[in-house]
């Protein structure tokens, strides 16, 4: 039987890196001998365009058939002044919602190549190897009450920060099941010192290793170190697991640290294996259709699918040393190439990538 795979390229830049990542995908399957059935859809602001709706019933429907949904981005400047509920991103929310991906996998690795991309100093950053592990379907996201009310003559905009004790315990689990198949360190990032919502993350994370995970190292810190401590000394960390909105703003940090947002693939998980699979960066509105982005980010999120919800570590496997080889070679596009270096397009990085498998 084969594997159902939904891609849904979105906007901006999307559309132009998952043709490089799609053709990557057939490739390596085809090679595998692992049969995929491929169908496409409409999200975000095309989707609003067309349907009225950024996440249209059919592209639903086909998501929750699927097995992977392979995703490019939403959003750009011609939908920025719909109001929230209307917004691009939402078509992304209520599919993670909808398809219950809780955990949202971000690694951040330096390629030993890019090296001199990141803003740190080489040395902080060679070798930087980290897993954000951000909670993906609760937290102030999603909770309730929200909104702008009217009160005493003005308005009043809330939003509810809410995290109920078996949502903490599943990516806790996650979270000390990816380390023992890494380094065996966990860092869980919450404000306990100032929200009871975290206190009580931080004791349900704590219960959950003494219970069943001893033999992995954990440890607490309080966001805004854990931001300070990320860019000033980001190796100490294996995986970081956290809420949705730190996981938010950590994960971009530790994209930066890597010299590129354009390298980062990321993948949100159900408890099934059933995934979505996107790069960490954006849309780019000002440089999309220019065959400028770096459809490596997306390349590498197909490798997760191979990993992770495919089975097929070996595939996933080819794609990364794939990857490194023509970043070895000294390929680059222009987010990612330094000063003066020669810089190829999206559609060659995509031919470099194939070339090298
Ligand atoms: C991300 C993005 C999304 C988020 C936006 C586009 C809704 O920033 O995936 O990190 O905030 O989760
Ligand atoms: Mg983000």
């Amino acid at each position: 039987m084969s594997a159902k795979v939904l891609v849904l390229p979105g906007d901006g830049i999307g559309v132009e890196v998952m043709a490089s990542a799609v053709s990557v995908m057939q490739k390596v399957a085809s090679d595998a001998g692992l049969p995929l059935a491929f169908t496409d859809g409409l999200v975000g602001g095309l989707a609003i365009d067309r349907h009225g709706t950024p996440l249209p019933d059919d592209t639903l429907v086909a998501a929750k058939a699927s097995d992977v949904v392979l995703l490019g981005g939403v959003g750009g400047p011609k939908w920025d002044n719909l109001p929230t509920a209307q917004r691009p991103e939402r078509g992304l929310l209520r599919l993670r919602s909808e398809l219950a991906l809780f955990a949202n996998l971000r690694p951040a690795i330096l390629f030993g190549p890019l090296a001199a991309a990141s803003s740190l100093k080489p040395e902080l950053v060679a070798d930087l190897d980290i897993l954000i592990l951000r909670e993906l379907t609760g937290g102030i996201y999603f909770g309730e009450p929200r909104g702008i009310r009217e009160e005493n003559g003005e308005r009043v905009g809330f939003n509810t920060l809410v995290y109920a004790e078996h949502e903490i315990e599943r990516i806790a689990r996650v979270a000390f099941d990816l380390a023992r198949k890494r380094n065996g360190r966990v860092c869980s990032v919450d404000k306990a010192n100032v929200l009871e919502v975290t206190a009580l993350w931080r004791e349900v994370v704590t219960r959950v290793h003494q219970a069943e995970f001893q033999d992995i190292e954990l440890s607490h810190m309080f966001v805004d170190n854990a931001g300070m401590q990320l860019v000033r000394a980001p190796k100490q960390f294996d995986v970081i697991v956290t809420t949705n909105m730190f996981g938010d703003i950590l994960s971009d940090v530790a994209a930066m640290l890597t010299g590129s947002l354009g390298m980062l693939p990321s993948a949100s998980l159900a408890a099934s294996g059933k995934g979505l699979y996107e790069p960490v960066h954006g849309t780019a509105p000002d440089i999309a259709g220019r065959n400028i982005a770096n459809p490596l980010a997306t390349i590498l999120s197909v490798a997760m699918a191979f990993r992770y919800t495919l089975n097929a570590g070996g595939c996933a496997d080819r794609i990364e040393q794939a990857v490194a080889r023509v970043l070895a070679d000294g390929i680059r596009t222009a987010d990612i190439a330094a000063a003066g270096e020669a810089t190829v397009g999206t559609r060659e990085m995509g031919e470099a990538v194939l070339a090298a498998l």
